[in-house]
């Protein structure tokens, strides 16, 4: 019955990955995944996570089942550290927060929710964007379209085209935004910007639907990366919120996570989570209990949050570095072009506005593994490396 299964394509990020693997090159270098090294090009368990670790086996947690919604002190943390410990939607009960796998999890929720609760209703996506963004809503049959973002002419956002495109959505549609470090161009709305988006979506009564998966990653400060969804929460929004630990607690294959909404009141709060509750039980039950654990640990003590805080902008200051680095490197090689956009773009990666032929010269000439749409991870660059990769991007944008 089942040998007419077609196959899957690879996955446009993960794929990469495994194809690295698969690679005997003694030379290879993964920029594909968005994952943080050291200069060593290993990854890297923070000091502070294996603290908590330590604090948990010393303190004997047991193995039950958490609630549906996940774990209390980790619930907490993390609506802390989304809105500010003393933020007044959280005082008048009218936050949810439901433990989530991850920001994949977390989306997933979302979108199970948008799909049985606003029928009909559209999300708009940013194009580009991530590429699992599109998988997440479609596989939930909830109707997806592109709004415009990036402009290729000025390596910026194409801000009129996007609220053009957000102006003719209809009324009361979903709004997909990255809440900082947007993935994969690096490139983000100013303040004013924001503003104005977050007035465009109050005007045509759009849901904005916040995907945070970088809060600390791109200016290196929790507070500032959550400028974004605060502002909005703040205008008076009814907000959605997917956040995710992989990259600011490096906690990747922990899978830990939230789905937080913003909501009008305490009562409509209630009803919506015993709804998320109730989708949730049907995806994975009740979450893990580990990743959640060590969160709550880290964020709910001070000396650790602390400690933390100089941990993540330690790996910001890495990427921050190398993408210097890398931007002296290619002008040396390559002054005719203008390389600015390099250190411009904020967060995890840099967009470099290859071709998909380029990407396969990148991969099959130098050994460079890369998605497809011109994005490196520049967490998985060293300083050592830079000069090879400059040299393979020159390579390839000049032939
Ligand atoms: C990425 O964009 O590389 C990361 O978010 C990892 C992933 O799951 O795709």
């Amino acid at each position: 019955r089942l040998s007419g299964v077609e196959m899957a394509p690879p996955d446009p990020i993960l794929g990469v990955s495994e194809a690295f693997k698969r690679s005997s090159d003694p030379n290879k270098l993964n920029l594909g995944v968005g994952a943080y090294r050291t200069e060593e090009l290993q990854p890297l368990v923070l000091d502070v996570v294996k603290k908590a670790e330590a604090k948990m086996l010393a303190a004997g947690y047991n193995k039950e089942y958490l609630p549906i919604e996940g774990l209390d002190s980790f619930r907490k943390a993390t609506v802390d550290l989304l809105l500010g410990a003393d933020h007044p939607a959280i005082k008048q009960d009218r936050v949810v927060c439901i433990q989530a796998l991850s920001g994949t999890g977390a989306l997933r929720v979302g979108a199970a929710f948008i799909g049985k609760f606003m029928p009909g209703t559209k999300v708009f996506i940013s194009n580009p964007t991530w590429g699992n963004h599109m998988n997440i809503f479609g596989d939930e049959r909830v109707e997806w379209a592109k709004y415009r973002y990036f402009d290729p002419e000025t390596v910026g956002l194409d801000f009129a085209g996007m609220t053009a495109d957000l102006e003719a959505a209809p009324d009361g549609s979903v709004v997909l935004l990255h809440g900082c470090a947007h993935n994969p161009t690096g490139v983000d709305p100013t303040p004013e910007q924001w503003k104005a988006i977050a007035e465009l979506c109050k005007r045509k009564g759009h849901l904005p639907f916040f995907d945070v998966a970088y809060q600390g990653f791109a200016t290196g400060d929790l507070d500032k990366d959550a400028f974004a969804p605060r502002l909005f929460v703040d205008s008076g929004l009814e907000v959605v919120v997917a956040q995710s630990y992989s990259k600011n607690l490096g906690l990747y294959g922990e899978r830990v996570g939230a789905l937080n909404l913003v909501l009008a009141d305490a009562e409509s709060a209630k009803r919506v989570l015993s709804q998320l509750k109730r989708i949730a039980r049907a995806l994975w039950s009740n979450p893990p209990t580990h990743g959640a654990r060590i969160a709550a640990e880290v964020v709910g003590d001070p000396a650790m949050f602390e400690e933390w805080k100089g941990e993540m902008a330690g790996m910001a200051g890495r990427i921050a570095k190398v993408r210097g680095e890398l931007r002296a490197a290619l002008e040396a090689r390559c002054p005719e072009k203008d390389w600015s956009f390099v250190t411009k773009q904020i967060g995890m990666f840099s967009y470099t506005g290859m071709s998909p032929k380029q990407v396969d010269n990148m991969t099959n000439k130098h050994a460079v593994f890369m998605t497809r749409d011109g994005r490196i991870s520049l967490a998985g660059l060293s300083s050592a490396k830079v000069a090879a990769l400059a040299d393979g991007i020159v390579d390839s944008v000049r032939n």
